[in-house]
C-alpha cells in the first residue's frame, strides 16, 4: 500500500495534524470522510488535501471519501509510528520536565529512557518513574543502552557539547529546544523546536494589520 516517491518536506510537515485530525475522527467512529469536509475541520483547502492524500495511495474514492482507519493506519506508518523509539532528555529544567512529563510521548511509541543534568540538587530527582541522573553517567549510559533520539533541554552555551556525546555514541536523531544551531555529521537529523520563533510569528501576525494600514497610508 503507497506509492513508492519520496514525499516532499512540506507534505510530511503537514501529517502530524492529518493524523491528529484522523484519530479524533476514528475515537468518534467516523469511518469515511470526504476532502471537502476535513477540509472544513483542518483548515487547508479542499483540493491541497486530495494533493497531499494522493502521495499514499488510494484511500478516497469519488463520491464516497477517504477510509479514515486505512488513511490513520497508512500516515502513522509513514510517520514511523509503529514503531518504538528510546529517548533520553539531557537537561532537567522547566523544558526539560514539561517533556518528560508529557505523557502522550509514551503512547505515540516514544519511551523515555533516562532524564540527565549536572544540577547536584536536581541529581536523584524523580520525575514520573526516572531518576534524574547524573549527566556525568550519560556517556555510559548511552552506550549500554540502545537509544533512539536524544532530547536537548539545556541552555544553548551547552548544548553542543551534548550534541557531540550524543553523536559520538552513535545516536542518530536529535530533538533540540535549545536555540542554537548544532553541528552534526549528515547522517543525523536534527529537529529544532523553538517556541520563540512561534510567538514571535503570532506577535507579526497580530501587527500585520495594523502595518499593512501604514503601508498603504491609511
Ligand atoms: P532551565 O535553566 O530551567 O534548565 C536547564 C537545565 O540544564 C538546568 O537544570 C541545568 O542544570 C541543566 N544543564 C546545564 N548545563 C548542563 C549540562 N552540560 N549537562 C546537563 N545538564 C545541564 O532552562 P529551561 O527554561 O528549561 O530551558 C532549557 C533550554 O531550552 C534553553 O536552551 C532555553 O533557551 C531553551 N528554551 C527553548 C524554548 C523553545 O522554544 N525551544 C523555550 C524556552 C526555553
Amino acid at each position: 500500500m503507497g506509492k513508492k516517491t519520496m514525499i516532499s518536506m512540506a507534505v510530511v510537515r503537514r501529517l502530524p495534524k492529518y493524523y491528529r485530525y484522523l484519530g479524533e475522527l476514528l475515537r468518534n467512529d467516523v469511518e469515511r470522510i470526504s476532502s471537502k469536509e476535513l477540509s472544513e475541520r483542518i483548515g487547508f483547502t479542499a483540493s491541497q488535501i486530495r494533493q497531499d492524500l494522493n502521495n499514499f495511495g488510494d484511500f478516497g474514492q469519488q463520491g464516497y471519501g477517504y477510509n479514515v482507519r486505512a488513511l490513520y493506519e497508512e500516515i502513522g506508518k509513514i510517520l514511523g509510528l509503529n514503531k518504538h523509539y528510546n529517548t533520553v532528555i539531557v537537561g532537567a529544567g522547566n523544558i526539560g520536565q514539561a517533556v518528560a512529563n508529557y505523557t502522550n510521548f509514551e503512547r505515540l511509541g516514544f519511551h523515555l529512557l533516562g532524564i540527565f543534568d549536572r544540577n547536584p540538587k536536581l541529581i536523584g530527582i524523580s520525575i514520573r518513574d526516572k531518576v534524574i541522573q547524573d549527566v556525568d553517567n550519560l556517556e555510559e549510559f548511552l552506550r549500554s543502552n540502545h537509544v533512539d533520539i536524544g532530547i536537548i533541554c539545556v541552555p544553548k552555551e551547552q548544548a553542543q557539547k551534548i550534541a557531540d556525546i550524543f553523536v559520538k555514541c552513535g545516536i542518530k536523531a536529535i530533538w533540540n529546544f535549545a536555540p542554537t544551531d548544532l553541528n552534526v555529521p549528515d547522517d543525523v537529523i536534527v529537529e529544532n523546536v523553538h517556541l520563540s520563533e512561534s510567538l514571535l510569528t503570532l506577535s507579526y501576525r497580530l501587527n500585520e494589520a495594523e502595518l499593512f494600514k501604514e503601508k498603504i497610508g491609511r
